[in-house]
């Protein structure tokens, strides 16, 4: 089964309170966003490779440490996914960002990719897919199942708010990605919202409704 971690730190529940908060305006929403990302893609990145160069300090050439190999790709799930990637882009600026977009179709309720971007090579990379609301499931799975198609193989999934159904689908179907979850609720809804939940992320990210 997949690795599940939970988000513990009282910065991270502080700011997902208060976006939980309905009279949360557009501004500050995107804003926690932003943050939110930074400080979960701070512990998601805990194990990134290092290795040592050789730096001269005022003092002295010493051995130091820097990240290995091919950097990072951050792949947003469209379009709410895309409101945590620039606080992982603070982190590491030299990441490359790829987009998948999916729509559920209407009759089958499977999702169905309509844009699909990926940096190469994306196999010598760790990937790390955005999507702050982790619901039914059907999204996650479908975007990993397409970045293992082009050869993905080092995923990390993080969402901001997991529904515990959602989180099972994903444990079962991607045993092999990482799973960062910043606070997991209840139960979803007939129409699949996550209660307690935040309401339609997307939405207010981008002040749409
Ligand atoms: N997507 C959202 O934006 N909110 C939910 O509650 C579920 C899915």
């Amino acid at each position: 089964m997949g690795e599940v971690f939970i988000n513990r730190h009282p910065l991270v529940q502080h700011k997902i309170t208060r976006l939980r908060d309905r009279t949360t305006g557009t501004n500050e929403f995107r804003k926690l966003v932003e943050e939110i990302g930074m400080l979960m893609g701070y512990e998601a990145l805990s194990d990134l490779a290092t290795e040592n160069i050789d730096v001269e300090t005022p003092l002295e050439i010493t051995p130091s440490p820097v990240i290995a190999g091919r950097k990072l790709a951050i792949v947003p799930i469209l379009r709410a996914g895309l409101g945590m990637v620039s606080g992982i882009l603070a982190l590491v600026p030299t990441a490359k960002v790829g987009h998948i977009g999916l729509y559920r179709d209407p009759e089958t309720h499977d999702p169905v990719e309509y844009y699909c971007k990926l940096p190469t090579p994306i196999e010598e990379r760790t990937i790390v897919v955005t999507d702050p609301m982790l619901a039914t499931g059907g999204s996650a799975c479908g975007a990993l199942n397409l970045i293992k198609q082009h050869g993905g193989r080092k995923i990390k999934f993080m969402c901001i708010i997991a529904a515990p159904e959602g989180l099972e689908r994903l444990k079962k179907e991607h045993p092999d990605v990482q799973i960062y979850v910043g606070h997991l609720d209840r139960q979803l809804n007939e129409s699949a919202y996550i209660l307690p939940g935040l309401g339609d992320a997307g939405d207010r990210i981008f002040g749409t409704k």
